[in-house]
């Protein structure tokens, strides 16, 4: 993979369950065990295709073995390679929601979110948007309303994810424009890291807002959906 290419997937999480069983295999202990303990079974389900799926594009980035990757968390919970292999300089992050997963990959930063479009969450959680998102809601009613609160959403926790800080960044130290999209850092409210981001969504998936975040002014973007049948193990060299 190119230093500025960045491979983004989603993927239904509601396959043929034959599907879910061939991806638990996949996993690790520990990643097993995490998907064990979920009580509702559509939450199992996700968790294994999201893992599944980012082993599967960790693989064909690099033709490392699915099984021998190992993974860590940064300090404020961010999800990465274990420093001790190669190829550890790849980056990755992960989304799931009720029915879909999606996965980015890259040599950069990336932050990833999928969320369904919800016309309760729009009227009940715009309170942690900036003034300025808070006025791009402003007029609007029932659908259209639900789309941009979905959007703002999904931009932002792409990008607080991007950056790996989540929640620590506080969600309105920053604002987005919609049409084009474009980021405004709030200095004020939190200092500013490295302004070159750039951002991705699409709303191919039906019912559900993705957006993508990337720590480079042009990536070169391969998005698509992935099929259940191409993700699998590799047993490629280590
Ligand atoms: C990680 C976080 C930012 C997003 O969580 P979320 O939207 O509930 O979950 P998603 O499905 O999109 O992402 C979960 C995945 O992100 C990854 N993740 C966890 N912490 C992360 C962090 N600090 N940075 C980046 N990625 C993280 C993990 O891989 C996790 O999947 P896993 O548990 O299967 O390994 C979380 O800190 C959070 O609690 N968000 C609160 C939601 C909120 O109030 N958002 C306001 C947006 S406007």
């Amino acid at each position: 993979m190119r230093t500025h290419t960045v491979q983004l997937r989603w993927l239904s999480s509601e396959p043929d369950p034959a599907h879910v069983a061939r991806w638990y295999v996949m996993l690790d202990p520990e990643e097993r065990a995490r998907a064990d303990r979920f009580r509702f079974t559509p939450d199992r389900h996700s968790f294994i295709a999201a893992h599944a799926l980012l082993r599967s594009m960790l693989s064909d980035a690099t033709g490392r073995a699915t099984r021998t990757w190992r993974f860590v968390t940064s300090a404020y919970g961010k999800p990465a390679l274990a420093p001790s292999l190669c190829n550890s300089d790849l980056q990755f992050n992960i989304s799931h929601t009720r029915g879909w997963v999606a996965c980015a990959i890259a040599r950069v930063a990336v932050g990833v979110d999928v969320e369904v479009v919800d016309r309760d969450a729009a009227t009940e959680v715009r309170g942690v948007f900036s003034p300025h998102e808070v006025g791009l809601l402003d007029g609007q009613v029932g659908e259209q309303m639900a789309t941009t609160f979905t959007r703002l959403w999904t931009l932002k926790e792409a990008f607080i994810k991007a950056t790996g800080e989540g929640l620590r960044r506080p969600l309105d130290s920053f604002s987005f424009e919609l049409d084009p999209l474009r980021i405004t850092f709030h200095a004020d409210r939190y200092p500013v890291a490295d302004s070159r981001w750039c951002f991705l969504e699409t709303s191919s998936i039906p019912g559900r807002r993705l957006a993508l975040a990337v720590q480079h002014l042009a990536p070169e973007i391969e998005a698509r959906l992935a099929t259940p049948e191409e993700i699998g193990e590799r047993r490629l060299a280590a």
